[in-house]
């Protein structure tokens, strides 16, 4: 019974219909990872040993960012994902020499020993943090270890994508002009209600959203990008990405 709940939830925030859905929103998500791409292409690693956190099936992956290491341990607490990430990015990785390892784990609550094992790789969260809230219920503990993470961190290359808010549209279309949507400003003013009245406004917010819980994952002088997923067609949220180099 255990199984098959973890097999279609993995604890309510990925499994099976994590997976049905991404497959079926390919095209509508493309945008946002063409955004994806090109922050990570900016983004320069000092490591070539990746520790990737809740990569799932690498969906909103691109393949020039994993190509940019020599090994990279994958955690994730779904069981479909390590079989799914193969399937998706094994063959090329292969191919060019990658080797990946794949771990069934909470990563988040084992982060201190994660890191104490490969002392050497950098760590990017892979739109993993903002579903934080949704496995731990209390929202003050939630906050308190999400802010918590960049001290954890110290001293290591690390980078994170992440839901911020998340709520219900008017139904708009992401157009191809892409660039006008994304935006990059440094994390302390990501916290400024004029900031986010306008992300809001900009994609049709209607009726309450949600708050992900993950505004102080970065220091206020971290340079971070903002970019909309249209996640579903009248339901969006607005993504927050950032490097930080120790
Ligand atoms: C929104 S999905 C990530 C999508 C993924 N980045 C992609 O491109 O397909 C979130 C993933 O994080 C995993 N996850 C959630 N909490 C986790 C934790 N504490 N440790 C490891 N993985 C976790 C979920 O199982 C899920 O696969």
């Amino acid at each position: 019974m255990g199984l098959i709940r973890d097999l279609i939830h993995a604890g309510g925030t990925g499994g099976l219909s994590w997976h049905v859905q991404a497959f079926h929103a390919r095209k509508r998500w493309q945008p946002t990872l063409q955004l994806i791409d090109q922050f990570l292409a900016q983004v320069n690693p000092k490591s070539d040993h990746l520790l990737l956190i809740g990569g799932s099936a690498g969906w909103m992956m691109p393949p020039n960012w994993l190509a940019r290491f020599k090994r990279i341990d994958a955690y994730d607490i779904d069981p479909l994902a390590p079989w799914l990430f193969d399937g998706q990015h094994g063959k090329r990785l292969k191919t060019q020499g990658i080797q990946v390892q794949h771990h069934r784990q909470d990563a988040l609550a084992a982060l201190p020993e994660i890191l104490k094992e490969h002392p050497q790789a950098c760590v990017w969260f892979d739109n993993v943090l903002g579903q934080h809230r949704f496995r731990v219920r209390d929202e003050a503990r939630v906050e308190h270890e999400l802010a918590q993470l960049k001290t954890t961190l110290k001293g290591r290359h690390w980078g994170s994508l992440h839901d911020v808010w998340s709520g219900p549209t008017d139904g708009r279309l992401l157009p191809a002009g892409l660039n006008v949507w994304s935006h990059h400003v440094m994390a302390k003013q990501g916290l400024e209600p004029a900031f986010s009245q306008k992300l809001l406004a900009s994609v049709g917010a209607k009726d309450a959203w949600h708050d992900h819980l993950t505004s102080h994952v970065f220091a206020h002088n971290t340079h971070t990008t903002w970019m909309p997923w249209a996640f579903k067609p009248n339901y969006w949220h607005w993504l927050q990405a950032g490097w930080v180099s120790a």
